[in-house]
């Protein structure tokens, strides 16, 4: 039998099923888990600092990216966020359907490889990155998190500190221009992007690059000339055009 990574998207393993037990933000939350998922026996260190510490407000669009069997979008739900989980595992997604039962919440639920089938805009993404994935889908998926945030938006990430979490942290601060670590446990820390600007998208039609006169393309908080390679940053929320300070 060939291995297969937890983010197959059809896994074809063997069938297993386990039950996890946990108290998370003060919530008993049970969890059908099964084998070809991520982590399956419990939950994982990284997720549980991230669930104690990730800011959730009410009623707000919360979106759980690759969610797993949904442990981090499920104490979100119980918060009393409303809450969307994707992931790219189809197993991983029916056990995220028992759950919600099982826990009484609500949620929608939408298979996706990073925002191909998501259209929505949300207040809230929370990460757990799939670092064995590689280093180009964690970038994809913060990039594309940010083109999904709303104005005061938060990417909330986790990942262990000396494996991969410091390059994206860096990552983090270079799409949103900002980050902050939030919590520290065991080597893992959380990392906290807001997204301040929102470019009118009118605006943008009728700029254009200073020196060469091309047309921009934002890319996270950047305006980038798509021919001379010229970079522009926006502070409180205006494109700074000046060509003596492109990056
Ligand atoms: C480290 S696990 C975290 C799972 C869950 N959030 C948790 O905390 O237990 C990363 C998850 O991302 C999913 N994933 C990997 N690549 C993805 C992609 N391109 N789009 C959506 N989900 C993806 C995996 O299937 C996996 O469930």
């Amino acid at each position: 039998m060939s291995f297969e990574h937890y983010y197959t998207s059809n896994p074809t393993s063997a069938l297993i099923f386990y039950e996890i037990k946990a108290t998370l933000r003060d919530y008993k939350i049970v969890l059908q888990t099964s084998s070809g998922v991520f982590n399956p026996k419990k939950v994982d260190s990284a997720s549980r600092l991230l669930i104690e510490n990730m800011t959730v407000v009410p009623e707000q669009d919360f979106l759980d990216l690759g969610c797993g069997y949904g442990v981090i979008g499920i104490v979100a739900a119980k918060m009393g966020a409303r809450v969307v989980f994707s992931d790219v595992n189809q197993r991983a997604l029916m056990l995220v359907k028992k759950n919600l039962r099982l826990n009484k919440v609500k949620g929608e639920i939408i298979e996706s490889d990073g925002f191909s089938k998501i259209d929505k805009m949300f207040d809230n993404i929370t990460l757990n990155p799939p670092i064995s994935a590689g280093m180009d889908t964690c970038h994809k998926l913060i990039l594309e998190s940010y083109n999904h945030l709303n104005k005061k938006g938060l990417l909330q990430l986790v990942a262990r500190h000396n494996k991969g979490g410091s390059r994206l942290m860096n990552y983090m601060e270079e799409v949103f221009g900002n980050v902050e670590v939030v919590a520290k446990k065991a080597g893992f820390k959380t990392y906290l992007s807001i997204k301040w600007f929102i470019m009118d998208k009118k605006l943008l039609k009728i700029i254009a690059c200073p020196e060469c006169k091309n047309s921009l393309e934002l890319i996270g908080n950047i305006l980038y000339c798509k021919k001379c390679d010229k970079k522009y940053e926006i502070k409180e929320d205006i494109p700074i055009l000046l060509w003596i300070w492109n990056r």
